[in-house]
């Protein structure tokens, strides 16, 4: 999205480019370089480094050059090469006071190698194999001349027709907290100030993933108990892991914009959490505080902002505009921006950009040569990751795995497409150097099996959706529909068909789809795609359908007509050499939901930890004046936590080495797991706790602790979860984080349907 307005950039910087290592290092120790820094800055130069620039048409090259001699730009992002980045840094450092400046990018799921998308990384339930994913893109970034990524993204996702579902760990506040904290540990590495480690910034703060009907931006408005006890505690696990930041959320929270709410970041960020750290504005956030209706003009707009605790202002001149008059004016006090620019300077310390200013970026004679070299990937990582990601949704007569021989059909959009592959925000990540389905099932099989393909359908034929989709992302070329008719698409599919032996269709969204601002009012897979299926189905063969998708869908019709399904995301470089892993069994699927997968969109929300009502459903008596709905079937079609594999585990009943918990205890919780089928394979265990009765009412069940095991045929294992005081606390009507006494419920299954359970009384 960046990369066009990069061209040239270096060479048109270097011509004015003067500065040629005259740049000394701090001697003093961080807090009183600061000091003395910021006694020596102008507001001018203050102001400078509150702004934060993307590279983009915005500005020309000649600008950025000029500006960033002058001391009035801080830090930029979406600048990605380090012969880019070094030419700025020596414009940077030709300013008066030579204050080194830091690149920023959107690493979301990995730099130039891409995993899964974040969606898909929860799925795995593998904290490892994600903090994998968070170092792999760090050094990636950071070779790349990047000091700070935005991410990880934390936003709790409960409504799938938010597009940006596809960019956080899903529903549950549990798997997500750990999700990002591993994460937050990869970027940063042991040091977040070494060469190959780049800062995370948490994102967005507070509450965006709960937008109202999932549309993107849109207000949210929420109890504080939900807040305290659901949507907080992920940004609160990444800082608490070490986040060097904060992005704020582009929305409102109960009436007041998360940019200028004092409560959210100077009572809850600042102060309760006592975060020391960057904030920075969401895209041109703090003037779109006038839109907002909270602001009058783009004066009032930073004037709010910065009192909120706003550091940076991210791409728009709202500070550089208004700051100056506001002071002498004596509407914002000079303190608060002192404080802001603390943090970006001490930001820089902590990156190690004042010691060595050229850290990330390196000597000229080490650039790549090709910055897209194949050996600057990581394709056996992302292979690793991303087939532990995939979930087995259905698997009737053991249609899978499939047998390397015979003649294979593979139909469908998402077949043989490369930029899908990629999913949203695929930072430098090139669609030509992904592995398609075709070409991971083509690899897979060699000559021991035939391999035909077509197209199928196209993923829509919505001719204002295929415009939207094009739209949104820059190059304008994301959805090209075949000219072809429907029907002539699934001629030519039923012709491939009817030779093979079994169907393997790729269907789905496009990556577009699932991507910020691409909210939708409808989970189906787009009807096209839709009447191929059912076209494939009635030839009878095998069919295995390949989801390809950044938010739950609903398939309960889908779910009907295939023999099989398999869950894939968007699965990134090596996305079809995984897939191909696990349909042909060389690797027995793990991967397990981190978000519920609804019947239909009108069942939304629907998260499997909903507090306790009066009158829950009770299946089977209809007209009882239950909570559910007389049109449908009230359960999900997939709970969260489900998954298949191709062996068979069995759990047995929980053994606790108490029924009595006193506080300040532990109790220990375990159950024999044992692998009853005839392949190795991994499993994740699920432990969930329900306060039976309580001052509020409480979630049916909370996921408090999972372990990924790994078990051969037979195979037995006792897997143990220690209970503490600490597990059963939740934020009560007074917000005091309490637990109480009672009767509480362990739930340890694999999925959290599929539970056993024994109870305990905290005492
Ligand atoms: C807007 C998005 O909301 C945010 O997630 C992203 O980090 C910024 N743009 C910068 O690209």
């Amino acid at each position: 999205m960046n990369k066009l307005y990069l061209l040239g950039l270096a060479a048109s910087l270097a011509l004015n480019t003067s500065f040629a290592g005259t740049y000394t290092p701090p001697a003093q120790g961080k807090d009183a370089f600061i000091d003395s820094l910021m006694s020596r800055m102008t507001l001018s130069e203050k102001i400078g480094q509150l702004r934060l620039i993307s590279i983009g048409p915005e500005m020309t090259l000649a600008q950025i050059q000029n500006e960033l001699a002058a001391g009035h730009i801080g830090a930029t992002f979406n600048s990605v090469v380090p012969w880019d980045n070094r030419a700025m840094q020596d414009a940077a450092l030709r300013s008066r006071l030579q204050i080194p400046m830091f690149f920023a990018y959107d690493v979301i799921h990995g730099q130039r190698t891409m995993f899964p998308i974040s969606l898909g990384l929860a799925a795995s339930w593998d904290v490892a194999a994600v903090a994998r994913v968070g170092r792999v893109a760090g050094s990636e970034a950071s070779a790349d001349s990047l000091d700070m990524t935005y991410g990880p993204m934390v936003d709790i996702a409960r409504d799938p027709r938010w597009g940006r579902t596809s960019e956080g760990f899903g529903e549950d506040t549990y798997l997500v907290s750990r999700m990002g904290e591993a994460m937050v540990h990869g970027f940063q590495g042991e040091d977040v100030s070494h060469a190959d480690s780049i800062m995370s910034i948490v994102k967005h703060f507070a509450l965006y993933g709960a937008v109202e009907g999932g549309r993107d931006y849109n207000v949210v408005d929420m109890s504080p108990q939900r807040m305290y006890n659901d949507y907080l505690p992920p940004y609160h696990a990444a800082l608490k892991a070490g986040a060097g930041g904060v992005m704020v959320a582009l929305n409102s929270i109960n009436g007041v914009p998360a940019t200028s709410n004092t409560w959210l970041m100077q009572d809850l960020l600042r102060k309760t959490w006592g975060f020391k750290g960057l904030t920075v504005s969401d895209h041109g956030a703090i003037l779109e505080l006038i839109k907002h209706g909270v602001a009058v003009d783009a004066n009032d707009a930073a004037r709010q902002a910065i009192k909120a605790g706003i550091d940076q202002s991210m791409n728009d001149q709202a500070y550089g505009v208004a700051l100056p008059a506001l002071i002498k004016a004596g509407k914002v006090p000079q303190g608060e921006v002192d404080s802001a620019v603390r943090e970006v300077l001490s930001t820089k310390w902590d990156l190690g950009l004042f010691a060595d200013p050229y850290r990330r970026i390196g000597k000229p004679e080490n650039d790549p040569a090709d910055i897209n070299a194949e050996n600057r990937l990581h394709r056996e990582a992302a292979r690793d990751v991303a087939r532990r990601t995939l979930v087995l949704l259905k698997n009737a007569n053991h249609v899978l795995p499939l047998k390397k021989q015979g003649t294979l059909a593979v139909i469908g959009p998402l077949g043989d497409s490369h930029t899908d592959m990629l999913g949203s925000w695929s930072a430098a990540g090139l669609p030509r150097q992904t592995v398609t389905l075709l070409d991971g099932i083509r690899t897979a099989v060699g000559d021991q099996a035939k391999v035909l393909y077509a197209r199928g359908a196209n993923i829509t034929d919505d001719r204002n959706s295929i415009v939207f989709l094009n739209n949104i992302i820059l190059d304008h070329t994301e959805v090209q529909p075949d000219p072809r008719t429907a029907q002539e698409m699934i001629d030519e599919a039923l012709k491939v068909a009817a030779s093979a032996d079994v169907i393997i269709a790729a269907v789905g969204e496009s990556r577009g789809m699932s991507h910020e601002s691409a909210s939708r009012t409808s989970l189906a897979i787009p009807n096209t795609q839709r009447q191929l299926i059912t076209a494939l189905r009635a030839t009878g063969k095998p069919l295995v359908l390949v989801l390809m998708n950044g938010r739950p869908l609903s398939l309960e019709r889908e779910n009907q007509q295939a023999d099989a399904l398999l869950e894939t995301w968007f699965a990134g470089t090596e996305g079809g050499n995984a897939i191909a892993d696990v349909l042909f069994g060389d690797y027995n699927p793990s991967g397990k939901l981190p978000i519920t997968f609804p019947r239909s969109v009108g069942q939304i929300p629907m998260y499997y930890n909903h507090p306790t009502i009066g009158r829950p459903v009770e299946p089977g008596k209809p007209g009882n004046y239950r909570s559910q709905y007389f049109d449908a079937d009230t359960s999900p079609l997939y709970p969260f936590g489900y998954g298949l594999s191709y062996t068979q585990f069995s759990v047995s009943g929980v053994a606790l080495s108490s029924t009595t918990l006193k506080g300040g205890g532990t109790l220990d919780a375990s159950v024999m797991v044992s692998n009853t089928g005839t392949l190795a394979g991994e499993t994740t265990v699920q432990l969930y706790l329900h306060d039976k009765t309580a001052s509020m009412a409480r979630p049916i069940k909370e996921l408090k602790g999972f372990q990924k095991i790994l078990l051969q045929p037979g195979e037995q294992r006792q897997v143990h979860f220690t209970v503490d005081e600490n597990m059963l606390k939740f934020y009560n009507q007074q917000l005091q984080h309490v637990a109480e006494p009672g009767e509480f419920d362990v739930q340890i299954g694999l999925d959290s349907q599929d539970v056993q359970q024994a109870s305990f009384n905290l005492l």
